[in-house]
């Protein structure tokens, strides 16, 4: 790993991130309000929560792809949020992302060696033969990869060469929005283990964006549940996964499908549109255990049993050890 300044703080710090997009007419989408937490390094945080509730929208934020309109985030102990694209440049190496495969994230008329090596150029980085065949070995690639063109790749290959593109510059912190949902279920296990492999031996902090919390238990230390643009939920992955506080996450958790227990009737209510957010908490609409105050009054998150993060004004299974 290239020699960062070590400062004693998380590697990654977001505090009260908002991401407004402004649809026209006076009318605001709110896709990331007030989102604040932080990662350490060599951890693996998930997010998760349902299509279009600021996840990716979040990722990109994380890596300053995307600025935010309120709020910061810190990487090092270094607001990069507010940074000029060019005061950016020199630490675009230390964040990457990787996005869900996709035949497009290569161009299919250039050798795969040329789109690896481009990072390098990219970032003026002195090229290294020995290191690029380390590092494909790493994501499981023979070297003669690098001739070849994207095309006559597998989903579940073009998925390591795009994680290889991705760690070329040696970041500290990587960002994978949906990194395996485009690959079936024997090639997910792979890559999530390679995911795991690669940032225990790297000691990379990784954000991991799942819509699906069954691929997020075995790539997490801990876990983010968001609803419409917000953190409802956070805590240790199993933990959580076990003894959910929020109602909302525990009916995420009752929707995976498992063997002997039939599934339970979806939430009932809509969920509200992120332009028109109701007053008082955002799940009141759709939540089992909804009270009068739950219609009034917002739940910001706050710390309860075992450290666990919620906002909701009735958690669940708290007092339990
Ligand atoms: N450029 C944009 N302009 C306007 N609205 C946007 C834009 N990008 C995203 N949105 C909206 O912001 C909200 C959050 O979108 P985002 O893509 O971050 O969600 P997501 O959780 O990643 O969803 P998915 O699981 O489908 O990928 C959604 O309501 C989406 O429609
Ligand atoms: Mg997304």
């Amino acid at each position: 790993m290239p020699n960062y300044a070590q400062t004693g703080g998380p590697l990654l710090q977001v505090t009260g991130l908002c991401r407004r997009y402004p649809l026209g007419k006076g009318r605001v989408l709110h896709a990331v309000s007030g989102v604040s937490f932080a990662v350490e390094r060599g951890e693996a945080l998930a997010l998760v929560g349902e299509s279009g509730c600021g996840k990716s929208t979040l990722g990109r934020l994380l890596v300053a792809l995307d600025r935010p309109d309120s709020g910061e985030v810190c990487l090092g102990g270094r607001v990069i949020s507010r940074l000029s694209d060019r005061a950016l440049r020199p630490l675009r190496p230390r964040m990457q992302m990787v996005f869900q495969d996709s035949l497009s994230s290569f161009n299919p008329r250039r050798k795969v060696g040329d789109a690896l090596i481009e990072p390098l150029k990219i970032h003026r980085r002195a090229y290294d033969p020995a290191f690029l065949e380390r590092l494909l070995k790493q994501v499981g690639l023979p070297p003669d990869v690098m001739d070849r063109l994207p095309g006559s790749f597998s989903g579940g290959q073009r998925q390591r060469l795009n994680i290889a593109r991705a760690l070329v510059l040696e970041p500290e912190l990587l960002v994978a929005d949906e990194p395996v949902s485009a690959l079936d279920v024997s090639l997910q296990a792979q890559i999530i283990n390679l995911l795991g492999e690669l940032r225990r031996s790297l000691g990379l902090a990784c954000v991991f964006i799942s819509h699906d919390l069954s691929v997020v238990r075995q790539m997490s230390d801990r876990i983010a549940v968001m609803y419409l643009g917000r953190i409802v939920e956070l805590g240790e992955t199993l933990a959580v996964m076990e003894q959910p506080s929020h109602p909302y996450t525990h009916a995420l958790l009752q929707a995976i499908p498992r063997l002997n227990r039939p599934l339970p009737p979806p939430l009932s209510g809509d969920v509200p549109s992120p332009i028109d957010l109701p007053a008082g908490c955002p799940f009141h609409t759709r939540c089992p255990s909804v009270q009068a105050r739950c219609a009034q009054e917002r739940p910001e998150l706050r710390t309860v049993d075992g450290g666990r993060e919620v906002a909701c004004h009735y958690p669940m299974n708290q007092g339990v050890a």
